[in-house]
């Protein structure tokens, strides 16, 4: 049951697709509005799920989360904000219940950090929409019907949490679903700069029998870094090169920034001014920021006309025969103003021959340093919203979502037969049915790894289900173990894409030497392909989650529901990847008997039926574990290098259960944008 609450005159953000009827405050259930914040009291037990892209645990109890779209490579367990914003809790307590807080602007939520007991939400600017979600028990038995396998097979149809989830998805519409091909291998580096790189990074995967479907295009593919151009000194040949690789079975993703270099002569930047789609000052005036190019203007996306004429930019691209995109610092990021710029030079004039003690010093040193995303700067500019000038902090968190949006929009026009690859790094809920999302700039550190496993759950939940972290960390140097070991989640994850920024040790597993391990866990992902890509189009069909906590499956255990470094990916499967340099192992909880199931060098060498409780599991680095659960079954595809070599038909089963026992196998052509759950959905049986 969902219920719907207005608060002041908020700002529509296009999140929520069906809207119930508006009921009065005076009835809003569970929390406490006292004229500025919605509180909550906590017990000891309760575990508050969701808010998406955000530091620490599954758990989110115990920090502050300010959903404020941020452009943050540095982030780490201090961190407030990350690139998404994303306003969906889901308390499990006595009462469990989820709540969406629909607003473009700042949202601080202080879940058990000042008082442990106690969560508080406030709202930058008091205006938003509240849906309180309950558990719909009627809606669970169809939703017993519709989730088949699962429900058929541990007979127990949904946790109320999961029930909760399956309605505000339904509020929020179904997520974006991307080719299948996408599913495959990705290898990223910022950036690979010639042709010649680019086939060279195929020439070796393929030379070591590494499985591979796209290469990224980082920015150094354009000219100057200009949307919609190509370096033609640097990549002379690039349609041919988009050719010769899709003959190999590797698609090129270019990516897509979003500010547009100021430059006379350039088409998008002229056509921008003429038409005022740019975002402009308080005076009118285009406003002028720094962003990869040097300085830029950004496209208004909240305008609806600004919106179509970029997304119809894309077609650039489309018609070289691209089929897939990432569009990058959309937060928006700003490396600085030009009005802030101009301020700071005059600012650090009057420190030139003053004898500077350590207040002075520390000041001086720290406003450079502070010149990038400037609060001061994103309350500088303005967007034209239906002729209403909206100042960008009130709209801020959307800026992300409706860039992507603009091309989602352009694709269903330009290409209304074909799913196109599309992921974005800022994102708001509603951008989900446009794209999938990276988590950003992580590290080469282990407790990014662990962090890319906490947070995917969460992102799922919100809708985000075509999401992944940069595999072997973004910023620093990445090393061979921590590759294998991110890689040995990734494989699970359905974005697995290797990526690193331009300063690192190269990252590609071929630069580490032997590539028999890497080539072992990236077989493994063909041969799970099958079973990945059922789980994940039951999940985006039926409004379900693809990755989720042992606590969602378990609710009434207390142990279960308290595991943060384990996961259920779909109906079948539990994960336990080691997280920690030179562990050799880890301990694993069974929240029920479950079959361990060893894989070296993508071949089953080990099936072990273990009971419940915590177990101490040896996972050398050149090898996976999975646990297949109770009564259910995980078909194994023979393998591949690319997804079009795997062979839907020619199924190993894996299984811990009885004879009879069925799974749902969903197959689709993995192109066409129209799907049908049911016509993709064939039962294999034992
Ligand atoms: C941003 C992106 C990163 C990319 C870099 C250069 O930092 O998050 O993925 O490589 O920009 O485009």
């Amino acid at each position: 049951m969902i219920k719907r609450f207005v608060f002041g005159n908020p700002m529509e953000t296009e999140a929520v697709l069906k809207k119930p009827q508006i009921n009065s405050i005076e009835m809003l259930p569970h929390l406490a509005w006292d004229g500025e914040t919605l509180s909550l009291q906590m017990s000891e037990e309760d575990i508050v799920y969701g808010l998406g892209e955000n530091v620490r645990g599954i758990n989110k109890r115990g920090w502050v989360y300010v959903s404020n779209c941020s452009d943050a490579p540095h982030h780490h367990e201090d961190t407030h904000s990350l690139y998404g914003a994303h306003n969906f809790l889901l308390i499990d307590g006595k009462e469990t219940f989820g709540l969406f807080i629909d607003t473009p602007a700042k949202v601080t939520f202080d879940v058990g950090y000042t008082k442990y007991d106690e969560l508080r939400i406030t709202v930058e600017d008091g205006a938003f929409e509240l849906y309180v979600i309950e558990a719909d028990k009627k809606a669970a038995q169809s939703g017993e019907e519709q989730s088949r396998a699962e429900n058929e097979a541990d007979g127990q149809g949904l946790s109320d949490l999961e029930q909760i989830v399956r309605e505000f998805r339904g509020l929020i519409g179904r997520s974006y679903i991307p080719p299948k091909w996408a599913f495959g291998v990705g290898q990223s580096r910022w950036s690979y700069m010639t042709s010649q790189e680019v086939r060279e990074v195929a020439r070796q995967y393929r030379e070591h029998h590494l499985p591979l479907d796209m290469i990224y295009l980082d920015i150094d593919y354009m000219e100057r870094y200009k949307d919609f151009t190509i370096n033609r000194e640097a990549f002379p040949d690039f349609e041919e090169l988009v050719a010769e690789l899709k003959e190999q079975g590797v698609r090129l993703v270019p990516i897509i920034d979003a500010g547009v270099k100021v430059e006379e002569g350039y088409d998008v930047y002229e056509e921008g001014v003429a038409n005022g789609y740019f975002c402009k000052d308080a005076d009118g005036k285009e406003f002028v920021v720094g962003v990869w190019p040097g300085r830029c203007h950004l496209p208004d996306m909240l305008n609806d006309e600004a919106r179509h004429w970029f997304g119809r930019k894309y077609k650039v691209l489309l018609d070289m025969g691209i089929e897939g995109f990432w569009n990058d610092m959309n937060e928006p990021a700003l490396f600085y103003s030009e009005k802030r710029l101009n301020e700071l030079f005059d600012k650090l004039g009057e420190y030139k021959g003053r004898n500077m003690g350590v207040d002075d010093f520390f000041e001086f040193q720290h406003m450079p340093l502070a010149l990038s995303n400037y609060e001061e700067d994103y309350r500088s500019f303005y967007h034209n919203i239906n002729g209403q000038k909206v100042r960008h902090d009130k709209v801020h968190n959307l800026f992300g979502y409706y860039m992507t949006r603009s091309a989602g929009e352009a694709f269903e026009e330009l290409e209304p037969d074909k799913r196109i690859l599309m992921f974005s790094r800022a994102s708001y809920i509603g951008m989900h049915r446009y794209g999938g999302i990276w988590t950003g700039d992580n590290k080469s550190w282990w407790s990014h790894l662990l962090m890319n496993l906490k947070m995917m759950p969460s992102l799922n939940m919100c809708g985000f289900l075509y999401t992944g972290a940069d595999l072997g960390g973004f910023g620093m140097d990445c090393t061979r173990d921590l590759l294998l070991r991110w890689l040995a989640l990734g494989i699970f994850l359905p974005l697995l894409r290797n990526h690193s920024a331009n300063w690192t040790r190269r990252q590609e597993p071929y630069q580490f030497g032997d590539t028999e391990a890497f080539r072992g866990i990236l077989a493994l992902r063909y041969r799970l392909l099958p079973y990945l890509y059922s789980e994940f189009m039951k999940a985006a069909l039926a409004d379900g989650m693809y990755a989720r906590p042992l606590g969602f499956a378990w609710p009434e255990d207390p142990i279960a529901r308290r595991v943060e470094d384990q996961l259920l990916i779909g109906e079948s499967v539990m994960i336990a990847p080691v997280y920690e340099q030179n562990a050799v192992g880890r301990t694993v909880y069974l929240p029920e008997e479950m079959k361990l199931v060893r894989f070296r060098g993508a071949q089953i060498t080990e099936e072990t039926v273990l009971p419940a409780g915590h177990h101490y599991v040896e996972i050398p680095l050149d090898e996976v574990v999975l646990f297949v659960r109770k009564g259910h079954i995980l078909p194994l595809a023979l393998g591949g290098e690319k997804v079009s070599d795997v062979d839907w038909d020619e199924l190993e089963l894996v299984h811990f259960a009885e004879r009879g026992a069925r799974y749902e196998l969903y197959d689709d052509d993995g192109e066409s944008r129209e799907v049908d759950l049911d016509a993709g959905i064939q039962w294999i049986c034992l």
